[in-house]
């Protein structure tokens, strides 16, 4: 069986395992730590390892995957928005090449996300533009055309009202902090799509990140011409696609 390794970092938590690189799955469980308070690199690269140690795949050849909450281009970090300052304009791909003492495959969080959904989940063979937005910490944006990653869409960032970037007001980290129930937040999230479904006439929406697990809360309420539907790989959707985008 083919497999790579994915690690998925985040706002609030770092992932990994390994994948079943021709289906598409975790062929390990998941392992995961908070992501370290201002995560700042040398701070994300130990937690990094950590989790690799867990794997026990420290010293393994697998191929590598790693996804990152941030514009990624050429390798660099060109934003932070849930991260310490220190990442922008950073020479992301090397540094974590330097710490872990190998070659790996560094790209965008939410673009990993649309990857795993575009091979092997909801964007399977969907025709035409799939827009796959995380929910999480922030909100991460992968535009897929006929199955092809357009990278590094910003959509969280979009200014919205009062709010330099939508994130703040609808992502799933607003809906905690201001204790939201699903019908106040959903009212939020549908301002959020009906305005993107208008910008960019999209054929799918997908929706990923941990709250996609209760999407029967909130996809239900919303009214868009466009389908709406769950991330099939849920959390585990940005591990599989930095993986699947390591073995490629
Ligand atoms: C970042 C994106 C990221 C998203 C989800 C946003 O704040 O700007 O690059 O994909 O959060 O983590």
């Amino acid at each position: 069986m083919a497999k790579a390794i994915g690690v998925d970092i985040g706002g609030t938590g770092i992932k990994a395992g390994i994948v079943d690189l021709e289906h598409g799955t975790m062929a390990s469980e998941r392992v995961r730590v908070p992501t370290p308070e201002g995560a700042s690199p040398q701070d994300v690269l130990n937690a990094v390892q950590t989790v690799l140690k867990t794997l026990d795949v420290e010293g393994s050849d697998l191929p590598l995957g790693v996804a990152f909450p941030a514009i990624v281009k050429r390798g660099k970090t060109l934003s932070a928005a849930n991260v310490s300052k220190e990442w922008i304009g950073f020479d992301a791909e090397q540094f974590f090449r330097t710490g872990l003492g190998r070659s790996i495959v560094f790209v965008n969080d939410a673009d990993a996300a649309g990857v795993a959904e575009a091979r092997h989940g909801a964007a399977r063979d969907v025709a035409g533009l799939v827009l796959l937005t995380t929910l999480g910490t922030g909100i991460g944006s992968a535009f897929l055309y006929d199955g092809v990653l357009i990278p590094n869409s910003e959509l969280g960032h979009l200014n919205f009202r009062e709010f330099e970037s939508v994130e703040r007001w609808a992502a799933t980290s607003a809906r905690e902090r201001e204790d939201l129930s699903w019908e106040a937040w959903a009212e939020r999230l549908q301002a959020f799509y009906s305005h993107i479904e208008f910008l960019f006439s999209p054929d799918l929406f997908v929706v990923g990140g941990g709250v996609s697990k209760n999407a029967d809360h909130f996809l239900p309420l919303l009214d868009l011409q466009t389908p709406i539907v769950p991330a099939i790989h849920r959390n585990n959707s940005g591990i599989i696609g930095a993986a699947s985008l390591a073995g490629d």
